[in-house]
């Protein structure tokens, strides 16, 4: 029999990208998403990449009551949490409207899956943050957590914590934190992708409106890192990429296969690139040009981080397998969908 894998932010920019992959690999997805920082063309999108519109639920995750609904009418083999703000400077500014719905809204999840008897597998999205600026690169999952530097960050350890304490607690509670490095890209169909809204913080949406015209520079934040170009280095993992791994780790779970009742994968490429590395990327794997320039270094970023996924590799089955020309080939055909070209 198909299992059933809930959503949260599932019509968000790695929620959509993740129900393809498991419409694909053959399971039934729901999805709920206040559609706060989406809207529900992504649906359309999952749509005409899979055959397949999943059943959709515009509820706050934060509304126990709205959510209980959902349970009511789908037994839930597996729920993914993606329904979370990302933004980290504004984390910084309204730290209650992060603390409040990032926090509520994972812990209305798992009392809801705890409710439904039986075994509870839940899925987190965590990311990278979580290691702060490490003391050396690559970083596996035994890498030591950092202090949170935003609110952002912290909802993300804090959530670990949780998800931690409730498998420690719970006879039945199995969970999975994926630790993401930067994901990036889209959908090669260029029929779902990252939606910005106003300026972006993040360096590819930045880049591909630069290359699309709508920015007139890039700036980019330091050129005095103690790196081989001077400046920063990350991880950039794909989005598809990405999404398959979170399929594995739904086949782990369903399929009853975990070592411990508590698992961390970090997913990641293990390829560090520095942000110039990145733009030229950019521009010779789509022939396009992006006018950029130096600016002092960006509060809060750190010199480097990149995965070792040696872990998920091993126990997930899972690599990245998408070469950086395809990523940022996708960005680009995603920009000009959303700018209709
Ligand atoms: C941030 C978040 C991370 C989140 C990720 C993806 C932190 C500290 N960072 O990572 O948790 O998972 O976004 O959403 O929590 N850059 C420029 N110019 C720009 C924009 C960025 O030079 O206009 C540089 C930055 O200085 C950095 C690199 O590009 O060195 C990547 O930045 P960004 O895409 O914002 O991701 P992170 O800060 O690494």
């Amino acid at each position: 029999m198909k299992k059933t894998v809930l959503v949260t932010g599932g019509a968000g920019f790695i929620g959509s990208h993740v129900t393809v992959e498991l419409i694909n690999a053959g399971y039934d997805v729901v999805v709920v998403d206040n559609l706060t920082n989406s809207d529900g063309k992504s649906l359309d999108g999952v749509e005409a990449i899979t055959g397949v519109r999943p059943p959709f639920y515009k509820v706050d995750t934060c509304d126990a009551v709205a959510l209980a609904k959902v349970f009511e009418a789908h037994h839930i083999d597996c729920a993914i949490h993606f329904a979370a703000y990302k933004a980290v400077g504004e984390s910084v500014a309204e730290p209650m409207k992060y603390y409040m719905n990032n926090m509520l809204s994972f812990m209305n999840l798992i009392e809801a899956m705890r409710r439904q008897g039986g075994r509870a597998n839940v899925l987190f999205s965590s990311s990278a943050t979580v290691y702060g600026e490490p003391d050396a690169c690559p970083v596996t999952e035994a890498s030591p957590r950092k202090p949170a530097t935003s609110p952002y960050g912290n909802t993300k350890q804090m959530a670990e914590d949780v998800l931690r304490d409730c498998c420690a607690a719970y006879d039945g509670f199995y969970g999975i934190a994926l630790r993401y490095f930067n994901p990036v890209g889209a959908h090669p169909s260029a029929l779902i992708g990252e939606l910005p809204i106003g300026v972006p913080n993040n360096l590819v949406p930045f880049i591909t409106q630069t290359a699309a015209g709508i920015r007139e520079c890039l700036t980019v934040f330091g050129n005095d890192y103690p790196t081989p170009d001077g400046t920063c280095l990350r991880d950039f993992i794909d989005v598809v990429d990405l999404a398959k791994a979170h399929v594995s780790a739904v086949d782990r779970m369903t399929g009853e296969k975990m070592d411990t009742k508590y698992e961390i994968f970090n997913i990641g490429t293990g390829r560090p690139l520095s942000v110039l590395e990145l733009i030229s990327a950019f521009e010779s794997a789509n022939g396009v040009k992006v006018n950029w320039k130096f600016g002092p270094r960006r509060a809060g970023d750190t010199t480097e981080v990149w995965a070792d996924p040696t872990r998920a590799n091993k126990c997930l089955g899972w690599k990245a397998e998408r070469s950086i020309d395809d990523t940022m080939r996708s960005a680009w055909a995603w920009q000009k969908h959303l700018d209709g070209c």
